[in-house]
């Protein structure tokens, strides 16, 4: 399972052969500049929730690529009527697609599209394959319903929102780490905006003396897990 970060909370993950794409907005983010959306081929485009800086690249690659939408219900229908397939999903519900399973999770956040439409509930995502399995927090706060991860998947890997602001922070997702079990963080949804600015030493210093290492590539770049 590869993992390329493609800045604030935008992942790809290349896994069985197929590539999902989550959350993209990399056009209107300057830190991602050098990141060329025609370059991108997913097969899936899964969002956690309606929010601009999120969805903002979803339409332009599914049109393109002709990937399929995974989110929640009211997003799924927002892009179906862009003429965009897609597959809903509610919370708690898992589904087995071509590359693996999906589980749609809770989320501690807000949801609507960026033309003021209902966006659901705001979601994660635990996404297995035969090549790993890794939670996709999305845009979230701490919570205690993380605890239930662990009861039914064993992680390599969580993609934490860290930039604290908008959701959780450093502190908090140190916390998060623990409640789902893993070793190894993904940091995303920082630095983007001054809102939610971090410092990357404290942040590395920080998981390190709970025992997590926190990874944060480059914008660009990969991880393997
Ligand atoms: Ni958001
Ligand atoms: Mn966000």
């Amino acid at each position: 399972m590869e993992i390329t970060y493609l800045g604030h909370g935008c992942v790809e993950v290349k896994t069985a052969g197929h590539s999902l794409l989550v959350d993209p907005f990399i056009t209107p983010n300057p830190l991602a500049a050098h990141i060329d959306i025609n370059q991108l081929q997913p097969d899936y485009i899964l969002l956690t929730h309606g929010h601009e800086d999120h969805v903002a690249d979803a339409e332009a690659i599914a049109k393109k690529s002709n990937a399929k939408i995974i989110s929640n219900f009211e997003i799924v229908t927002w892009y179906g009527n862009k003429g965009i397939e897609g597959h809903p999903m509610n919370h708690g519900g898992q589904w087995h697609f071509d590359f693996g399973t999906v589980k749609m999770v809770n989320a501690v956040h807000s949801s609507v599209l960026p033309d003021g439409t209902y966006g659901g509930n705001p979601a994660g995502f635990v996404v297995s394959t035969d090549e790993g399995t890794v939670y996709l927090a999305g845009d979230t706060a701490l919570h205690q319903d993380m605890k239930l991860i662990p009861e039914f998947f064993k992680l390599d890997l969580a993609v934490l929102p860290i930039g604290d602001n908008f959701t959780m922070g450093i502190a908090e997702a140190v916390k998060a780490a623990g409640f789902v079990g893993v070793s190894k963080v993904l940091g995303i949804h920082y630095d983007t905006f001054p809102y939610i600015e971090i410092n990357k030493e404290e942040a590395r210093q920080a998981f390190e003396s709970s025992g997590i290492e926190l990874l944060l590539p480059d914008i660009g770049s990969s991880i393997t897990v």
